[in-house]
Parts: structure tokens; C-alpha cells; sequence
């Protein structure tokens, strides 16, 4: 297993010597490399059984370390990362030769941004290379939203795991590219639409994958746990599952009829950033159990639950 601790210290030695860490960031866990190291980047790739068709995100502190990575930066990207950096927003943006081919799988753009976490904010400010850093966990899987969660899947195969505690907003970065004049959405993520919209107009939404060469890693089966997810209505579904040995994941409402024990409410209070904050942990601990299928309800659809609901289609999805 590996060892999990707060040493950044030691966290910076094992990056400066081409290895691997996992890092706390406040979207999802994240497995960190040298983004400008080949061998540091193959391994990532190894290590989470990632195809290399899907490119990675690159970490940096700032807007400025950000514009020694990529060509010309687009006024409304500028405008967004002054407002939402450091926070849960990927930029897509035109690649300098000194990012390797390999972390962006052949593309001539990079997806890149800054992490609000204090623990990898202080890393970052330290190192002088940027971090690329898919989320920690094998292709496909549900991302980790606790340092456990990394230690179960790949605590093996890495040594270090900072510790910054659980992941305050839970679910990954919205993904935003610049395409001419249109701003593109690739992926829902942990920034609403809404607060984009407020900032820079109109973007347009283009979250749907398999064709999308824009988006490679937008399979419509991602998040997965390895448990059969349905999602539906969760009374009208029990009626035909019945009620033993079925998980349930709610939004709000606890259902009687079901074990207690497989029941997991994302937000007993209705709320969407608590749900947002539970919503991985609560599926990895049902595919942990001894449930056979898992139920599951979209929440409403409005700021972070459309991140929410995007993620239980995806979780629910056959391939
Ligand atoms: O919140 C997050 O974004 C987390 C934390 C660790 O930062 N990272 C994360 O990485 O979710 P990952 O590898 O699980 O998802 C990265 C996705 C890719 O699957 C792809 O869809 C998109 O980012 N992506 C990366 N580079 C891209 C590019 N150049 N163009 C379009 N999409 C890109
Ligand atoms: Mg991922």
C-alpha cells in the first residue's frame, strides 16, 4: 500500500524524480506527474490503464505559469481564469511545443488549470514544472474523492498519497474550449454553467462523446462502478427489483422498504453541493457492498446537478 501523509516535501522530491503522487485537489484526487517528463507521463498512463486516445489535464499555479505552456490565450479565457482560478475550471487552450504530444494524445491543444486546494497549491508554487494529473483512479472507474480511495485502487502501484482530506466539491472540473469565436463546453463539471454564462455569454454545450474528437474522454460509460446502475424512479424501479439485496442512491428520500445499511442519501437537506461532495464515495461504498444492483434518481437538474446527473447517466450507461 502506499503511504498516505502531508509531507510536501517529500512530495516534491518523488515529482522531481520523474515518480508518481497522488494529490488532493478540491474537484476529485488527481495522479500527478512532471507534465513535461515522457517517462513520468508513459507511467501515468500505465498505472491508471488509460488509453492514450484520452489526453490529460496539465496543473499549474497561476495564469502566469499557465501562458508559458500554451500559444495566445483568448480574452474570454483570460477573463475566466481571473475569475475562476484557482477553482474547478479546464481551459483548452493552443499547446506550446514544450508540452509533450503525449499528454494531449496528438492534439495541438492542452487542457490546463489550477487547482484550489492549499496542500497542491503549495506544491505547485514550489515545483518548477507544471503537474499532469488525470484523477486517480483505473480508466473508466468512479473518481476518488478521499485519499482511501486512491490507497484501495492503486496503492500498489504508487508510493505517496498526499493527504488533504475529502475533496470539498467532489465531482471533476468543467471543461471549456475556445473554437473561433464560440466557446465550447466538453464537460459539466464542478463550475455551473450559469456562473460562465454570467461572465461571458452564451457557451455552447457539446458534452456528447464517442465521435467527438474534442472530447475523447467523454465515453458515454465512464464513472462506472462495476455494479449495475439503474436510474430511473426508485419506487417504480423497486416495484419490479423488490427490495432484496438492492442499493439505493437518493437524492433526498430514505426508502423504507430497503435495508437501511444500502441505502445512500446524497443530501438528506435537498442540497446540491452535498450531494455533489457524497456523490462518488457513495457509489464506490455501494459497489463495495453486497448489493447486486444499485438504484439511482437524477437530482434536480439546475447549477452543479447537471454535473450530477451527467455523472449517474454515464454510471448507469452499458458502453
Ligand atoms: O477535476 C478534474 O479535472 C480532475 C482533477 C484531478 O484535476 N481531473 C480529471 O482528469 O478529471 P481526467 O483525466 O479524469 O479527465 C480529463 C479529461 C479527458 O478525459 C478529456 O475529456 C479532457 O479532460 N481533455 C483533456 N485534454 C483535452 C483537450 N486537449 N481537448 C479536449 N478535452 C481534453
Ligand atoms: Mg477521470
Amino acid at each position: 500500500m502506499a503511504e498516505i501523509g502531508k509531507d510536501l516535501v517529500k512530495a516534491k522530491r518523488l515529482l522531481e524524480a520523474g515518480e508518481l503522487v497522488a494529490i488532493p485537489t478540491e474537484t476529485v484526487y488527481g495522479l500527478a506527474g512532471n507534465a513535461l517528463n515522457v517517462k513520468a507521463v508513459t507511467t501515468i498512463f500505465e498505472v491508471k490503464n488509460r488509453p492514450h486516445f484520452d489526453p490529460l489535464i496539465v496543473h499549474v499555479y497561476s495564469l502566469e505559469r499557465a501562458q508559458e505552456l500554451v500559444q495566445l490565450v483568448p480574452e474570454k479565457a483570460v477573463v475566466l481564469s481571473k475569475l475562476f482560478w484557482p477553482g474547478p475550471l479546464t481551459l483548452v487552450l493552443t499547446k506550446k511545443d514544450l508540452i509533450p504530444d503525449l499528454v494531449t494524445s496528438g492534439m495541438d491543444t492542452v487542457g490546463i488549470r489550477s487547482p484550489d486546494h492549499p496542500l497542491t497549491r503549495e506544491l505547485l508554487r514550489q515545483l518548477d514544472f507544471p503537474l499532469a494529473a488525470p484523477s486517480a483512479n483505473p480508466f473508466g472507474y468512479v473518481s476518488p474523492t478521499r485519499p482511501e480511495h486512491v490507497n484501495e485502487q492503486l496503492g500498489e502501484q504508487i508510493s505517496y498519497i498526499l493527504d488533504g482530506g475529502p475533496c470539498p466539491i467532489g465531482i471533476e472540473s468543467t471543461i471549456l474550449g475556445f473554437e473561433d469565436d464560440q466557446v465550447v463546453l466538453y464537460r459539466m463539471g464542478g463550475l455551473s454553467i450559469g456562473k460562465i454564462e454570467d461572465a461571458i455569454g452564451k457557451v455552447l454545450v457539446r458534452t456528447q462523446s464517442g465521435s467527438n474528437p474534442k472530447a475523447p474522454g467523454q465515453m458515454a460509460s465512464h464513472y462506472s462502478p462495476r455494479k449495475k446502475v439503474i436510474l430511473g424512479n426508485i419506487s417504480q424501479l423497486l416495484k419490479t427489483s423488490g427490495t432484496d439485496q438492492v442499493g439505493i442512491l437518493s437524492f433526498k428520500t430514505v426508502f423504507p422498504e430497503v435495508e437501511k445499511k444500502n441505502q445512500m442519501v446524497l443530501s438528506p437537506a435537498a442540497n446540491l453541493e452535498e450531494a455533489a461532495q457524497n456523490l462518488f464515495s457513495s457509489l464506490r461504498e455501494l459497489d463495495k457492498s453486497d448489493v447486486k444492483v444499485i438504484l439511482a434518481e437524477e437530482v434536480p437538474d439546475v447549477g452543479i446537478g447537471k454535473a450530477i446527473n451527467d455523472r449517474l447517466r454515464r454510471a448507469a450507461a452499458l458502453e
